[in-house]
């Protein structure tokens, strides 16, 4: 099956290797700069670090900056691949002084992994089960000091015993307009394609404040310039490919507005459970929460309720539906 969190090679080309190639996340750049810098004066593996935040943020993107900056090997794996303990063993095993161990998606991991990771962060050691039955016995394996970077769309999810062995948490925030359009500027620069200003600007308005989404608007705005006979992109080819995409002017595509849609039609504006909502609208739970409401909720589309979500009224504006008389008006 095709993995669609793999992005073609000149994508992940145009990754930034280094932390002064990234844009955006002052904060956590700082602090990662900081920490990787005392680390590498002592010559002692890098804390472990808990990237958190919605899909495309950059989390993986970070965790290979990470690596290059210690300039240590890193090795990549997932959360829902390390089904057993000797999944874990095996890799932990052959991981050597101040690497990098990058898990995505690290909430889907079983218990029984999990358990093994919390004294190999602690102590790098770890204790495996030798055998079944009466002969069965534990044995004790030293590892290499490393890093364990993890990545995950909401910290909630993390049992407490796993997040507080993070010395470094690290939430990311959505991107700025500006931001976003020095990625775009950036990445045509590495695309070889020519974009106006105010174009950039424009695509940047449409992506959600979300590098992977502006980088991939950019490649389908690329492949108009490209069958035009490479122009330079400018603000009209923009909306033309945003009205074939069915993105709108605050950037929501279809899917979100049939969330919202649903949230005034079927649920008089809420408050509605994650539960009904995802069935309602026929899409997973995890995605209504980890991929579409944190940018509902951070653009005021949408308000979390302890009863469930709601339509704000600018849900309805932007939709074109008419508030019933009573509903804001405490506002
Ligand atoms: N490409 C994707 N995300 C980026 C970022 N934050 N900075 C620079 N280039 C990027």
């Amino acid at each position: 099956m095709i993995d669609p969190e793999r992005l073609p090679n000149d994508i992940q080309t145009i990754r930034p290797q280094y932390l002064n190639e990234y844009i955006g996340q002052g904060n956590i750049k700082k602090r990662l700069g900081l920490a990787i810098k005392a680390s590498k004066i002592r010559k002692e593996a890098l804390d472990h670090v808990l990237l958190v935040g919605p899909p495309g943020l950059g989390k993986t993107t970070l965790a290979h900056i990470i690596s290059n900056e210690l300039g240590t090997n890193i090795h990549v794996t997932s959360g829902p691949i390390l089904e057993k303990q000797g999944d874990v063993a095996a890799i932990l095993t052959n991981l050597e002084h101040g690497d990098v161990l990058f898990i995505d998606e690290i909430h889907r991991m079983n218990r029984s992994v999990e358990e093994i990771l919390y004294t190999a962060m602690e102590d790098f050691q770890i204790d495996i089960l030798i055998g079944k039955g009466p002969s069965a016995r534990s044995i004790r394996i030293d590892l290499q000091p490393f890093t364990l970077v993890g990545a995950t769309t909401r910290s909630g999810l993390l049992s407490a015993p796993l997040r507080n062995r993070f010395g470094l948490i690290m939430e990311l925030d959505f991107y700025s307009i500006d931001e976003l359009s020095k990625i775009i500027e950036r990445a045509a620069i590495v695309l070889n394609v020519e974009i106006e200003k105010d174009a950039a600007i424009l695509l940047a308005k449409r992506s959600r404040g979300t590098p992977r989404i502006a980088l991939r608007l950019l490649r389908r705005v690329r492949d108009m310039s490209t069958i035009r006979g490479k122009v330079k992109i400018d603000i009209y080819m923009v909306e033309e490919i945003m009205f074939l995409l069915g993105i709108d002017k605050e950037g929501l595509d279809e899917l979100d507005r049939k969330i919202l849609r649903t949230i005034i039609e079927v649920y008089n504006g809420g408050p509605v459970g994650v539960k009904s909502l995802a069935a309602s609208v026929g899409i997973s739970e995890d995605s209504i929460s980890e991929v579409y409401e944190p940018y509902l909720l951070q653009s005021g589309f949408i308000a979390r309720t302890h009863r469930g979500r709601i339509a704000t009224k600018k849900a309805y504006n932007h939709l074109g539906i008419k508030v019933q008389r009573g509903l804001f008006d405490e506002e």
